[in-house]
This record gives C-alpha cells, structure tokens and sequence, in this order.
C-alpha cells in the first residue's frame, strides 16, 4: 500500500463558487425578438448556450419573452418556446414585460415603424439592418436620443467583425482618415474563385447560389448596393456626419471577366470589391468620399489576403496607423454573436441607467467621385498597326494622366494594350476615355478598375 503521507498525487481539486453576483445582485432583463430567421433562430440558441456565463460575467440574466414571426407552424428548433411566438409584431416591440427589442426582420417597413414604436415606448433596440440603418439612421437616431436609450446595431455591417463599436468607442480619440473594406462576402467568394480556379463569373455566381452565399437575385450584392450600406454606416460612424445609402457611389463586379483577372495576377493585384470612406478637411470644409467599386489591390496589402466569403475591414487613422479586423462578414451564428455583444451592452447600460450616444451629425458634404484621385487599369483592344501606341499614348498626356506602367499584348484582332496610371483625378480620367473611345484605332475600352498602388 502507498504510504498517503509521502503521495506526491495532487489533491483532487475542490469545487470553487465562482459565482460573483448572489440572486438579489442579478438583474433580468426581458428580451423581446421581432424576427425568428436565419439570424434571429440563431440568436435564440446563442442565448441559451451563453446566458449562464454572460450573468455569471455581468450578472445579467437575459430572458427570451416574445418573439415575432409571420408563420407560427415553422419549426423553430429545440431553444424557441412555442408560448414566445407571436404575429403581432406590434405587440411584442411595446410589451410591457419587455425591456430590450431587438430587430431582425429586414427591410424597411415594418422595422421601421416598429423600432420607432420601442424607442418611443423608452426601450432600448437592436438591429442588424443595414438597409434600414443607412436609409433611415437619423431617424432612428433622433428617437433614441429623445428617450436616452441604446441604438446599437454592430451586425448591420460586417456579421461578427466587431468594427462599430471600435470606431464609436476604442477610436474616438483618433482621427480616422480612411476606411476600406471587402464587406460583402458574396462578391469577395466570386472573386476568390475566379482568382484562384479559374472559373467565370457565371460559374462562380451559380456556385455561390448553391451555397447559399447570394440570393436568387444577387443585384444588391453583385452591384455593390448591400455594400454601399455599409459604406454609408462606417462613414457616418467614424466621420461623425450623416451619410446615407444614396450618397453612396458604387459600380459592381458584373463587368469583370477572366482578362482583367489573369492582368491583374500577372501584375502582382489581386480584385477586390472595396467599399471606401475617406474624409477632407474639418469643421465647415469637412467632405467626405464614399464609394463602392472594384479595385486592384497589390499582393503586398493585406486586403489582398483576404479569401472566399470572408470580410476584413481596413481602418487608417492619424495617431494608430493601420488597423485591420478580419473575420466572417454574414451567417446566423456569427452575426447572432454580433446581436449578442450589442444586447449585453444595452443591458448592462439600462442597468446603469445610461446610454450610448447615438452618432449626431449634420448632412455630409459628398465629395463628388470626379474629383476623388486614383491610379487607373485600363485594358483596351486596338488595330493592330504602327503608331498605335503613340496615338494612346498621347490622348493620356493631354488629359494630364500620367502612365505608370504599359503592357502590349496579342497581335491581329487580339492585339490590347494595358495601362496602369499614376494618381490622376477621376474627371481627368472620364475625359481620357472619351477621347479613347474617339479614336479610331481603339476598338474598345474592355475594362477600367481603380488601383491601389504598392
Ligand atoms: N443572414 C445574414 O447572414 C445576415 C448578416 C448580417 C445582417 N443580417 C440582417 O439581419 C436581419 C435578418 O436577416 P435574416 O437573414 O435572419 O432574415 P430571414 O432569415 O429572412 O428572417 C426574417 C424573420 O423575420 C420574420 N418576419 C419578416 N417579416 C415579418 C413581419 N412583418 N412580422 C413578423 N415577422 C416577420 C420572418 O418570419 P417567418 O420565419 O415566419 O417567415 C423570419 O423569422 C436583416 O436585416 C439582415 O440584413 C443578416
């Protein structure tokens, strides 16, 4: 028999009440959801699998009380209880036995209405409603700042990323400059599969159909609208001044074929469907850009990196540099993890009998995009014939468009010449092609994209 005395067994660990709040410490906080789909059905589980650890972290217990759908047959799963649902989607946004809402029906009405409906009834609201966010915000806005109570709406842009909430609270401090972000998951996986396989944009949109990755109708993705949302969103946040969905100027990827890819490879960029705010000036000359379109980013940058449906969103600012958060942009799971973070923040505040402020700003003045400076790709089909090059060539010189690098490649009714330009100012730019599309020895302008230079 083992003397116990000299056992250099460890004891068997005791169990320990880590509990930090007794029961009188905890406050409940009642949870009504407008919306059981793919992200709120995945909230309700979120809930349930963490609900012990958040009141074990900030002594809040969250109680589901009300949910609302449209149809009370689906099956919601094993977390939903059949006495929370409800089609009165009224009822459940001014219950009195609720205390937070949250939002995740999509569209503009009736969120709208129904959020305006919670706010006014001094409950605090969680969205993830990009469209309603960047259409409608100093509405939403204004409510919450009348009945000093939360608005947060962390997965209207970039699912699980946490970005919002650094640009309200970590960044404040800062001067952010610019923000470029690949926030669209959709267009990030076509072009990652036309990237890397080869395959066309036909091919890689059916694919990312079949995955469920873009919808039936993929417009507001492919088109840059979904995106353009979320530019909208980040510039008012960080920019301190109202921007909304129509300021927005954004062109799509539908236009890129294998040609631009296979330039772009060969040049050292990968394409990338960038949504991007920079602002000019302060004060009174304060103006700010914001844009969605494609653009050549070099290999070097770590936008390039970034692959298939993921999102990453790029922040310079004056003081901190460059900051870079990556992670899944869409999804039930990670943008419920989003919804989450926001809904113990808003209970954790109501307990305190606080608010986030809400991001006040006057209207933006828009920069026009004609005025915005970029670098240029152009690819275009010419006459196979002398003096061609020279003919180009000088169009760009009298718009002032300075080449930086030049390819000529095929012969015959083959035959392209490819430009990269150096910084030149969009309207520069328009004017060039015009004066291309004049000449006779160019038979098309097959592609422009923006470039980001190295
Ligand atoms: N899906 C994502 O990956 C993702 C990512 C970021 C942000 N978001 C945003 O999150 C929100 C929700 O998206 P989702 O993908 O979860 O949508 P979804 O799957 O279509 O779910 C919508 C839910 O709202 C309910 N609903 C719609 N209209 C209603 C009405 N008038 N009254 C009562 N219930 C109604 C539907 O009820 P039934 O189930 O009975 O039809 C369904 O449960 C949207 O604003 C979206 O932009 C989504």
């Amino acid at each position: 028999m083992p003397d116990p005395a000299k056992s250099t067994a460890k004891p068997a660990k005791q169990p320990v009440n880590k509990t930090r709040f007794t029961d009188s410490q905890v406050a409940v906080t009642r949870v009504g959801i407008l919306g059981c789909g793919t992200v709120g059905g995945a909230l309700v589980d979120l809930i349930s699998q963490r609900a012990a650890a958040i009141e074990e972290s900030v002594g809040i217990r969250l109680e589901v009380r009300h949910i609302a759908v449209r149809n009370l047959e689906a099956d919601r799963g094993p977390a939903v209880n059949p006495d929370w649902l409800s089609t009165d989607s009224n009822a459940v946004a001014t219950a009195e036995d609720v205390d937070i809402v949250i939002e995740l029906l999509g569209g503009i009405e009736p969120a709208r209405e129904l959020i305006l409906g919670a706010l006014n009834a001094g409950k605090p609201v969680i969205t993830g409603n990009k469209e309603l966010v960047a259409n409608h915000g100093a509405e939403l806005f204004a409510a919450a700042a009348k009945n000093k109570v939360d608005f947060l709406f962390e997965a209207a842009v970039a699912g699980a990323i946490p970005i919002l909430r650094p640009l309200r609270e970590s960044l404040l401090g800062e001067d952010v400059i610019r923000i470029m972000g690949i926030v669209n998951g959709t267009t990030n996986f076509i072009l990652t599969r036309m990237t890397e396989d080869g395959a066309s944009y036909d091919e890689a949109l059916t694919e990312a159909q079949e995955l469920g990755y873009a919808e039936a109708d993929p417009t507001a993705d492919v088109e840059g609208f979904d995106a353009g949302a979320k530019a909208a969103i980040m510039a008012s946040i960080a920019f301190g001044v109202e921007v909304v969905a129509n300021d927005v100027h954004h062109e799509g990827i539908s236009n890129i074929d294998q040609t631009d890819i296979a330039f772009a490879n060969r040049l050292g960029y990968r394409i990338k469907l960038l949504a991007i705010a920079e602002v000019f000036g302060t004060g009174a000359n304060k103006e700010v850009d914001v844009r969605v379109h494609p653009v050549m980013v070099p290999l070097t940058h770590p936008l390039a990196s970034v692959r298939g449906s993921f999102n990453a969103i790029f922040v310079e600012g004056a003081a901190a540099g460059e900051l870079m958060f990556y992670g899944r942009g869409a999804g039930g799971d990670p943008t419920s993890s989003a919804v989450l973070g926001d809904l113990v923040d808003a209970a954790v505040n109501l307990r305190g009998n606080t608010f986030l402020p809400v991001p006040a700003g006057a209207p933006a003045v828009i920069r026009s995009i004609d005025e915005v400076d970029s670098a240029y790709y152009l690819n275009m089909e010419v006459g196979d014939a002398p003096g061609v090059l020279a003919e180009v060539a000088g169009v760009f010189g009298q718009n002032g468009v300075s080449i930086g690098s030049m390819e000529q490649t095929g012969l015959g009714d083959d035959a392209r010449l490819v430009f990269i330009t150096h910084i030149a100012k969009e309207r520069a730019l328009q004017q060039t092609l015009i004066e291309l599309g004049e000449l006779g020895s160019v038979r098309a302008i097959r592609s422009v994209l923006r470039v980001i230079e190295d």
